[in-house]
């Protein structure tokens, strides 16, 4: 059975570590749809247009390819770009071009494409509203501010980015309010979705939770249809 799972939430409540390592266990595909947000906004950056600046972005919507291939690398226009993405300067600006409709309909389009082939698990902040509305489950995962600072902070760190944890704390309250006030689509939570607060969980009790929705929602799927 073809399964869709749609995982959204605030920036670093750590939705792309669970979605991998679930899509990892159940054989699904993981869509990153962030990743193709931020890959935008680096290409806004390299070409010198100010993220501020709605007109001159949406300009670029031609010139940019976007592809996700498994593993996690991101290209962009076929410049593996996998480590800029996560970059400072990218998190900085990506609220900005991910409040453009344009832009946003231009990746939505594609990410609707990839979720039509396979069974995904797909994470972002609009999927279970906006991009898959008929999503099978869907999970609204949050942590407080300290808690997804910290671990963004983390990540940063080990992956050799350097930054500051109150940058990271800034940045992650910025984008929440940039990310959650913009007009079209959105963050806020699907009224079906089930809420998972992850202040208090580590990794593999979250990936537990998510695994253990995801069996009961497509048990209940499958038992509706044979009924
Ligand atoms: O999940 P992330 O931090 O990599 O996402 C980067 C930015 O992209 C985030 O600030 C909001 C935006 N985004 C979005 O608006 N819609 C999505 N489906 C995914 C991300």
């Amino acid at each position: 059975m073809k399964v869709t799972v749609a995982i959204d939430g605030p920036a670093a409540a750590g939705k792309s570590t669970v979605a991998k390592k679930v899509a990892e266990i159940k054989g699904y595909t993981y869509i990153d749809t962030g990743a193709m947000y931020r890959a935008f906004t680096w290409y806004c950056l390299e070409k010198g247009v100010d993220c501020q600046n709605e007109e001159q972005c949406v300009a670029l919507i031609p010139e940019v390819t976007i592809k996700l291939r498994p593993g996690g690398t991101v290209l962009c226009n076929d410049h593996d770009i996998t480590r800029e993405i996560r970059e400072p300067r990218v998190s900085g600006n990506v609220s900005y071009i991910a409040s453009y409709k344009d832009i946003r309909l231009f990746l939505v389009e594609q990410q609707r494409k990839m979720a039509g082939k396979h069974s995904v698990i797909m994470d972002g902040r609009d999927i279970g509203t906006y991009v898959l509305p008929d999503a099978d489950v869907k999970i609204f995962q949050i942590a407080s501010v300290e808690t997804r600072a910290i671990r963004r902070y983390d990540e940063n760190i080990s992956k050799g980015i350097p930054c500051t944890l109150e940058e990271i704390e800034e940045d992650v309250r910025k984008r929440d309010y940039i990310d959650s006030h913009r007009d079209f689509a959105p963050l806020k939570a699907a009224p079906d979705s089930i809420l998972l607060d992850t202040s208090f969980l580590n990794v593999d009790e979250v990936v537990a939770a998510v695994i253990e929705i995801i069996d009961r929602k497509i048990k209940e799927k499958e038992e509706k249809e044979s009924a």
